[in-house]
């Protein structure tokens, strides 16, 4: 008879025991289905790239696309400054396991280059030849705020960040966690731009106060594109924001920005602008001997891909 009794009194104590075990095994997959959508909610970056065909065009994309693979929820805007979209930025988008959008617009140089306003293009002399050099990817980047206003409009989630990112930066994938932050407009320093090894605003008791820049100081916001980056559903309220041919060489940033905000609404990011996470690195024009100077012919390689 004890034996019975003791067998059951076992049965009661496991199942108490399987009741219990089960109640503390599903505490944390509770937790885990409700704090993630609370805590890690990111709003969605949209990176505005203009991006034009030369021999090291490719090596740019590749390296600057394989930064962004890390970078979560992140919408590549890809406009290639051509007539027509080229089958390299083509295949090489379908590749890169990115979200993105490729678009075209060719810029309309004899627009801006036979006005030849020293206001508006400069006239620049390097070792090999002397051009006048006007601001590059306007058209551009409008086509892809025309684009980005569509997509808001129809999309149920208008939180995002827009970031203007030339193919040639580089970026820590730091600089995407700062700009999420961002209520308005936020910005933070430039490594190796405009002469300077650090291109930065001000900050004073976390308020931007002034800006150290020693070209064009006189710019309404003296800070180059890769510097900043704004709230999107700030391009719904303000539909006329746009860049300019209008405006001289290095005021495409104000040109945008005075949309938006004025010096003391700036949100300082990257430690009260104390840290460089993105530096202007400008890849050198590759010099490439003509195949009939030398003096052994070589094999053909035009159909490789570069
Ligand atoms: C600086 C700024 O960092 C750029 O954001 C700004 O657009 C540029 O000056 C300017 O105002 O011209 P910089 O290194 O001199 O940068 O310019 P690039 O990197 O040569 O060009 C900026 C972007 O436009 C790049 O993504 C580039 O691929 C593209 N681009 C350049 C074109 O789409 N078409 C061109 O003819 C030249
Ligand atoms: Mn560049």
């Amino acid at each position: 008879m004890s034996f019975v009794n003791i067998k059951k009194q076992y049965i009661a104590i496991g199942m108490l025991l399987f009741v219990v075990l089960f109640f503390f095994n599903s505490k944390p997959a509770f937790q885990c289905q409700i704090t993630p959508e609370v805590t890690t909610y990111l709003p969605t970056i949209y990176g505005i790239t203009p991006t034009y065909a030369r021999l090291a065009q490719k090596a740019d994309l590749t390296r600057l696309s394989q930064t962004l693979m890390l970078v979560k929820n992140f919408h590549w805007i890809v406009i290639e400054d051509s007539e027509k979209k080229t089958k390299l930025v083509e295949n090489f988008l379908k590749e890169s396991t990115l979200k993105y959008t490729h678009l075209n617009v060719k810029t309309n140089s004899s627009k801006h280059s036979t006005v030849m306003d020293i206001n508006i293009c400069l006239f620049k002399t390097d070792t090999f030849n002397t051009s006048w050099y006007c601001a590059s990817g306007v058209e551009q980047r409008n086509l892809a705020l025309d684009w980005l206003r569509k997509h808001l409009k129809q999309s149920e989630d208008k939180r995002g960040v827009v970031y203007f990112m030339d193919d040639d930066n580089t970026y820590s994938l730091k600089v995407f966690d700062e700009m999420r932050k961002i209520n308005k407009v936020g910005v933070w320093p430039v490594g190796i731009v405009g002469g300077m090894r650090v291109e930065m605003p001000l900050v004073k008791d976390g308020k931007v106060s002034g800006y150290n820049a020693v070209w064009k100081p006189f710019r309404p916001f003296p800070i180059d594109m890769a510097g900043f980056a704004i709230n999107a559903t700030l391009f719904l309220e303000h539909p006329n924001a746009m860049f300019s041919r209008k405006v001289q060489s290095g005021f495409q940033e104000s040109e945008i920005l005075k949309y938006f905000t004025k010096t003391e609404d700036l949100e300082p990011l990257a430690e009260n602008c104390t840290k460089v996470l993105v530096w202007h690195t400008r890849t050198q024009k590759p010099s490439i001997i003509s195949p009939s100077k030398l003096k052994h012919p070589i094999p053909p390689d035009s159909h490789i891909e570069v």
